[in-house]
C-alpha cells in the first residue's frame, strides 16, 4: 500500500470566518490572537475526529445500562506548539485536549537564509510508542521549520503515522517536503495558499504570525 500525505481543509463557516479576521491587515493584535485561538480550537476539533483514542465500555444511567465511548485516558497525548507563533493556537487546542502534555519547541528561521534552527527543546527524551502527537504551527511556508520539528520528533521515537499537524496557512513548498518524507502524516489547515514571495512569506498569507499574535 502506498501512503499519501493527507491535507484536510475543513469546510466550516467558523474556520473561514476566523481565517478572514486573521488575514485582514487591519485586525489588531488582540483580535488576531483571538482568531488564532479559535482556529486552534476548530482545527483541533477536526483533527481529533479519527486520531483521538477512545475506549468502549458500559455505563449505567439512572435508568438502565448502555454502551458508551470515552476518550481513552491511558494513551498519551502530546501537543507540541512551535514557538512563538504556535503558542497562539495552544489555548484553543488545549480546551479540547485537557489531558495532553504540552512540549514546547522553539524554532526560528533566519530571515536572510530562511534556514530554520532550534533554540528551545522541551520534547521528552523518548515518546512512548502509542503517543498521539499534535504539532501546532500556523504557517507552513518553505517547510524548513516543520521539517526540523519532524526530525526532532522522529529522533525521540515519535511515530509519524500517529502525528498530525494543525496549521492555519499552508504553502505548496512545505507540503511537498512533508509529502516526500512523511507520507503518513495528516495535516489540518484553514487554507492552502498559492506560494511564497521572494522573502519566503506566504502570499496572500497573513503576514508574520508571531509578530501579529504578540504585537511585536
Ligand atoms: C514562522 C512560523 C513557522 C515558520 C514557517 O516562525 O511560525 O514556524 O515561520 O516558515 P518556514 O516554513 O519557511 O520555516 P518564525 O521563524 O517567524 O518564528 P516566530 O514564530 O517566533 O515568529
Ligand atoms: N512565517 C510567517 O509568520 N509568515 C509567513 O508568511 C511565512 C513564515
Amino acid at each position: 500500500m502506498t501512503l499519501q500525505l493527507r491535507v484536510y481543509v475543513p469546510d466550516h463557516p467558523l474556520i473561514k470566518h476566523w481565517l478572514a479576521i486573521a488575514r485582514d491587515e487591519n485586525t489588531p493584535s488582540v483580535l488576531f490572537k483571538t482568531a488564532m485561538t479559535e482556529l486552534g480550537r476548530w482545527l483541533t476539533y477536526e483533527a481529533a475526529r479519527h486520531w483521538l483514542p477512545t475506549i468502549d465500555m458500559t455505563i449505567k444511567t439512572p435508568l438502565a445500562q448502555c454502551p458508551a465511548t470515552l476518550v481513552n485516558p491511558t494513551v498519551p497525548i502530546a501537543v507540541i506548539p512551535i514557538l512563538r507563533a504556535g503558542l497562539a493556537l495552544l489555548d484553543g487546542a488545549q480546551t479540547l485536549l485537557p489531558l495532553a502534555s504540552i512540549y514546547h519547541l522553539g524554532v526560528v528561521r533566519n530571515e536572510e537564509s530562511l534556514e530554520a534552527s532550534c533554540y528551545l527543546n522541551k520534547l521528552p527524551e523518548q515518546f512512548t510508542p502509542q503517543t498521539r502527537i499534535l504539532i501546532l504551527d500556523p504557517m507552513l511556508a518553505t517547510g524548513g521549520s516543520i521539517m526540523l520539528t519532524m526530525a526532532e520528533i522522529i529522533n525521540r521515537g515519535g511515530d509519524p503515522a500517529l502525528t498530525q499537524i494543525v496549521s492555519v496557512v499552508a504553502a505548496p513548498p512545505a507540503l511537498r517536503l512533508l509529502s516526500e518524507k512523511y507520507p503518513s502524516l495528516n495535516i489540518y489547515t484553514a487554507i492552502i495558499d498559492e506560494g511564497l514571495n521572494s522573502k519566503g512569506y506566504i502570499v496572500p498569507g497573513l503576514g508574520d504570525a508571531g509578530d501579529r499574535a504578540f504585537g511585536t
